[in-house]
């Protein structure tokens, strides 16, 4: 299934994350495609609060970060991945990704996934961002 977006400020982008987060079968994985600046952590905020967390930071230095759930009927682990320095499906792998996104309990965002696109689950959500103007993105879900 395939739906457009058009977000005109971050604000809106953080609201269309939401509305997605508050609907999320668990053991889903979303990945966020686009080129830098493109919105993809700023989604991630947006989604990140519906769990509670306010103050989600990109992950890319660290690569992963990990935010525990108190509050949610199904979600119990947050991890936001950000595979922008990594090159190889090992250094993926080292990071348990597999084990992740098998345990339903656990959301799992990922940016720049483009590059292991081959290993990615089956139970995905696909969302391709799109700079048209300064303040406006082109948000399109693909859900497998
Ligand atoms: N409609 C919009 N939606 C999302 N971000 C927007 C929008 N309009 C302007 N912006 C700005 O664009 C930037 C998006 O940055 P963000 O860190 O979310 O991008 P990113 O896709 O995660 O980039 P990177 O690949 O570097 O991690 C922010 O500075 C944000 O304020
Ligand atoms: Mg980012």
């Amino acid at each position: 299934m395939e739906q457009l977006f058009v977000s005109s400020s971050t604000q809106e982008t953080q609201a269309i994350a939401a509305e997605l987060a508050a609907k999320l079968e668990s053991g889903t994985t979303i990945c966020l495609y686009g080129d830098l600046a493109a919105g993809k952590t700023t989604f991630t905020q947006g989604l990140a609060t519906v769990f509670g967390f306010t103050r989600l930071v990109s992950p890319t230095f660290l690569i992963m970060r990990e935010y525990p759930v108190s509050h949610h009927h199904t979600i119990k682990t947050l991890y936001h991945l950000d595979l922008y320095r990594l090159n190889s499906v090992e250094e993926i792998k080292a990071f348990d990704v597999e084990e992740i996104w098998s345990d339903p309990t656990n959301l799992l965002v990922i940016e720049w996934p483009e590059k292991f696109v081959d290993i990615l689950p089956k139970k995905r959500i696909d969302i391709f961002f799109k700079a048209t103007t300064e303040n406006q993105r082109e948000i399109r879900f693909l859900t497998h």
